[in-house]
């Protein structure tokens, strides 16, 4: 049965495993036995590059050291393309390779997801494998992932998120495929190879990790196992973003980081998205911009948006914020919880609406490579009726929006969509 027949009444729940994990300081230097223990023998190493730092560079020798084959494809791009996966898929097949081996964020990791499947479908066209559990072969390559950021989770996730470029180019589509089969075979968290990651990239997926943290205990799946990892993550997030953002060489603040995204994707992994995920996904598929950037944008309009459904859940999540809600009542612990996030925000220095994001912040987000060949000649932001009304669309066909807690329609996602590209936060809080 497939997921989304599941959401309906949502009579069902499922559990999707995590694979093993390496995680703190240093554990990625252990990657070389790992890899022999798991009989890695040819490698292709799958990263966006991570220009102006070495980290690619020492993990590659460190391999090659313990006596592995490496093949390096570095042009996976930020909300990575279709091409990018089969081009890596081209080079596996070519070197004939044996495992995988992703270094960076959700787009390498994603991007060599999706190539895993990919190979162990013949080489299949990525897009095939859109939606839920669509692998016919399980047993595809191994691979260990090694993160670079604190956000995106897919390290340990079960979704990967691929942009489709071969549809209209006026109405591109980015969907999210959660297939059991593209669970890594090892996750590997250290978080001093967070050091390198940029001030706004720190913030925009500690964002990412906010959102994942507080859709799933907001959902409809209500899936109790996740809410207690939710919540936490929720206040990890809160008490070591700043720190992250503004003293980037500091442990506590990186490592605080880490655990925060890492439990934040076991939350989402069977507890599900919802509209701030969706909206994320629409804009990157219109414009590029970073996943991050998006939710963060997004998720004070959705958590406003979604709070009349259970305030009583964005209460907790006030007090997980370091709210103190005694004496409040839920609706406004709720409120606080949104002031809390606003706040955050602001103090992280992140664009408080599409609108104000230009095309050379965005252009700089694009991993340092400037805009992909796909979208080298889009615009910033329009953010006119017809835009919005095309990014609405998007978000009511993402998988992720089942699982918001408020129904969704054009009618009532339409105004959330305006006030992200448009309103003034300052709005949310009267
Ligand atoms: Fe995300």
């Amino acid at each position: 049965m497939q997921v989304d027949e599941l959401l309906k009444p949502f009579p069902i729940k499922e559990f999707h495993p995590f694979p093993r994990a390496l995680m703190g300081p240093g554990s990625h230097e252990l990657i070389g036995p790992e890899a022999l223990k798991m009989g890695f023998k040819k490698t292709l190493v799958m990263t966006s590059g991570l220009r102006g730092t070495d980290i690619v560079h020492k993990i590659v020798e460190s391999m090659k050291y313990h006596g592995l084959e490496v093949v390096v494809y570095d042009k996976v791009e930020s909300n990575p393309k279709d091409y990018n996966v089969m081009d890596a898929v081209g080079l596996y097949q070519q070197n004939h390779c044996d495992s995988f081996v992703s270094i960076g964020g959700g787009s390498s990791h994603d991007a060599c997801k999706g190539a895993r499947v990919s190979v162990a479908h013949d080489g299949r066209n990525v897009n095939e494998f859109e939606g839920f559990n669509k692998s016919e072969n399980p047993a595809n390559p191994p691979h260990i992932a090694v993160s670079t950021t604190a956000g995106t989770g897919s390290e340990t996730s079960w979704a990967y998120v691929i942009t489709d470029t071969t549809t209209d180019p006026d109405n591109p589509h980015k969907y999210v495929a959660f297939d059991d089969a593209s669970v890594t075979s090892l996750a590997i968290d250290d978080p001093v190879l967070y050091y390198d990651c940029p001030i706004d990239f720190t913030a925009q997926c500690g964002f990412d990790v906010l959102a994942h943290a507080s859709e799933p205990y907001v959902s409809r799946l209500n899936f109790e196992p996740s809410l207690g990892n939710a919540l936490h993550a929720v206040k990890l997030t809160s008490q070591h973003l700043r720190q992250a953002v503004w003293n980037g060489q500091d442990l506590a603040g990186r490592e605080g980081m880490m655990y925060a995204q890492y439990i934040a994707a076991q939350a989402f992994n069977s507890g599900g998205l919802g509209i701030i995920h969706s909206i994320s996904h629409a804009v990157s598929a219109f414009y590029d911009t970073h996943h991050g950037l998006n939710n963060a944008v997004a998720l004070p309009r959705v958590w406003a948006f979604n709070m009349p459904a259970c305030y009583g859940r964005f209460a907790d999540i006030a007090e997980a914020m370091g709210v103190d809600t005694r004496g409040m009542t839920r609706p406004q612990a709720a409120d606080a919880a949104l002031a809390a996030s606003i706040r955050l925000l602001r103090d992280v220095g992140i664009p408080e609406r599409f609108a104000d994001v230009t095309q050379s912040s965005y252009s700089k987000n694009r991993l340092g490579q400037g805009p992909t060949k796909y979208y080298e000649n889009s615009p910033a932001i329009i953010g006119d009726a017809a835009d919005v009304d095309r990014i609405t669309n998007h978000v009511l066909g993402d998988a992720c929006t089942p699982g918001n807690p408020k129904e969704c329609t054009f009618e009532t996602v339409r105004p959330v969509v305006e006030h992200s590209i448009n309103g003034d936060l300052d709005d949310l809080l009267t």
